[in-house]
């Protein structure tokens, strides 16, 4: 079956003003699929909704919202109810460094709201649909983040642990009905969120991040493939040596990794 029989004839991508997000709506019309995209900066959105019907001709449909809000599913629903949704993309993050204990309480609710209620309230309503009808696709993106602990990152590593295993966990449960869920573990990919993420100092010593771009290629092209997929051959190739060792290491690597993001007296 081709993209559009698989995954068509609408797709939501949720996170897509800008980045990643914004090149998986790209991505996903340029292989014939309507695009509902979804994010907070409304007026960003509008520019992205257009720019993709004017160059892939398309159906697009733009809704603002914020995944932190609790009633957030209804607003969607409310765009989407008439539409047959063949795939889904969860791709926005909340985002949090530093030390863990100067974390906002609210910014840790954020957090699990964003990146773990969100995925689970996406997943059920869309994937019902999907599973009744035998066909579809849902893609979450995890991090690498999320494969071992990650110092000054813990409640965003600990958040991409969980979609990662919520998508490994659904790819299990939903092949038998078509329907192909894929994680992805998110390696360096050269966004502005992931730029505005990194200390100056920091991005100057970090070697060049992958294209947005081409992570959406491989993704696409890989869904259904397998429960989790790493963008990136170089970058699949350190992963593995890296779970390939005692734990403590992946642990004291990413710590190495993390330590500008430390409290300048550490
Ligand atoms: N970039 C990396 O290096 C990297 C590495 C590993 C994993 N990842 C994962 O890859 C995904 C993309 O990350 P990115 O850094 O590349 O970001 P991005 O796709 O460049 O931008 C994030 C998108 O999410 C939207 N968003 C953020 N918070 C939102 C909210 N509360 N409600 C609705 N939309 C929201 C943002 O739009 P608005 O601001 O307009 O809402 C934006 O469109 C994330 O899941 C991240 O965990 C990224």
């Amino acid at each position: 079956m081709g993209f559009v029989d698989s995954y068509g004839p609408w797709a939501v991508v949720l996170g897509a003003s800008a980045g990643l997000g914004e090149a998986f709506a790209t991505g996903v019309a340029a292989r014939g699929v309507n695009v509902v995209v979804a994010a907070r900066r409304g007026d960003l959105l509008g520019k992205v909704a257009d720019s993709i019907s004017d160059t892939h001709g398309v159906e697009t449909r733009a809704v603002t919202l914020d995944l932190g809000d609790p009633g957030f599913l209804a607003g969607l629903r409310s765009t989407t109810e008439p539409l047959e949704v063949g795939l889904v993309i969860y791709n926005a993050t909340g985002v949090y460094t530093g030390e863990f204990e100067d974390q906002p309480r609210d910014s840790m609710r954020s957090m699990v709201a964003i990146n773990c209620l969100g995925p689970l309230m996406v997943c059920e309503h869309y994937g019902r649909s999907m599973v009744a009808r035998g066909r579809g696709g849902v893609v979450l993106m995890s991090s690498g983040a999320g494969l071992a602990g990650c110092p000054y990152n813990a409640s965003y590593a600990a958040s991409k642990a969980f979609d990662l295993v919520l998508g490994e966990s659904l790819w299990a449960e939903w092949r038998r009905h078509g329907v192909d869920v894929m994680s992805v573990i998110g390696p360096a990919m050269d966004t502005p969120t992931y730029r505005a993420s990194m200390p100056p100092e920091v991005l100057a010593m970090t070697p060049p991040a992958m294209a947005p771009d081409r992570v959406v290629e491989e993704v696409l092209d890989g869904l259904g493939s397998s429960p989790s997929f790493v963008p990136g051959q170089t970058n699949r190739e350190a992963l593995a040596a890296l779970g390939a060792l005692p734990r403590v290491q992946p642990v004291e690597a990413m710590a190495a990794a993390h330590a500008g993001f430390a409290k300048r007296h550490h």
